[in-house]
């Protein structure tokens, strides 16, 4: 007997999303479909230009399409608003920019906690959490350190550590 495969995590249905007014107007997503379920590595690749960053803000809830639908683990976005919004992005995204945004005066531990300080994780459960991701990436020793005295690669590591 084979389980039902689980509903996706994200469904995104016929994404359209255009820039700026006629004659000018570009239209940067047009009609885009897919599904991610869970456990899935999914790469969006794609020339310069072609749309990646905006698909990527719509998924992240930074963005909304113009047409189209576009749910998360079953939920229809449209249905989110303001705080409910603000909550959905911090508890299922993870973030890496590509300028790491990392405050350089705070400790390395304090930037990889920080979206679940916003979550409402508990102080020992968060420290505990942080330091488990850092130590997984090889950071265990720079816990204490101001993130601005990593090297590019170990901010890198740090960012991803906030990410998890
Ligand atoms: N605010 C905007 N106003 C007008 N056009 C825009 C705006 N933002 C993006 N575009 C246009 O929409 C298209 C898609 O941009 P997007 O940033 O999604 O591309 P990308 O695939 O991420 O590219 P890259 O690989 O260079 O990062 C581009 O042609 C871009 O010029
Ligand atoms: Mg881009």
């Amino acid at each position: 007997m084979t389980t039902p495969a689980p509903a996706p995590i994200i469904s995104a249905r016929d994404l359209h999303k255009s820039y700026g007014r006629r004659p000018n107007r570009f239209e940067a997503l047009k009609g885009v479909s897919f599904q991610i379920r869970e456990g899935e590595s999914v790469a969006i690749v794609g020339k310069s230009g072609s749309g990646k960053s905006t698909l990527m803000h719509m998924l992240a809830l930074l963005d909304a399409p113009d047409t189209g639908t576009l749910h998360l683990e079953g939920v229809d976005t449209r249905t989110l608003g303001g705080a409910k919004l603000n909550r959905t992005r911090n508890a299922t995204f993870g973030f890496v920019f590509q300028q790491f945004f990392l405050t350089g005066s705070n400790s390395v531990l304090e930037n990889v906690i920080l979206p679940m300080k916003i979550a409402g994780v508990g102080r020992a459960e968060r420290k505990r959490r942080g330091i488990g991701a850092l130590e997984q990436l090889e950071l265990a020793d720079k816990v204490k350190n101001k993130a601005l005295n990593l090297s590019g690669g170990q901010k890198q590591r740090a960012v991803i550590a906030r990410a998890w």
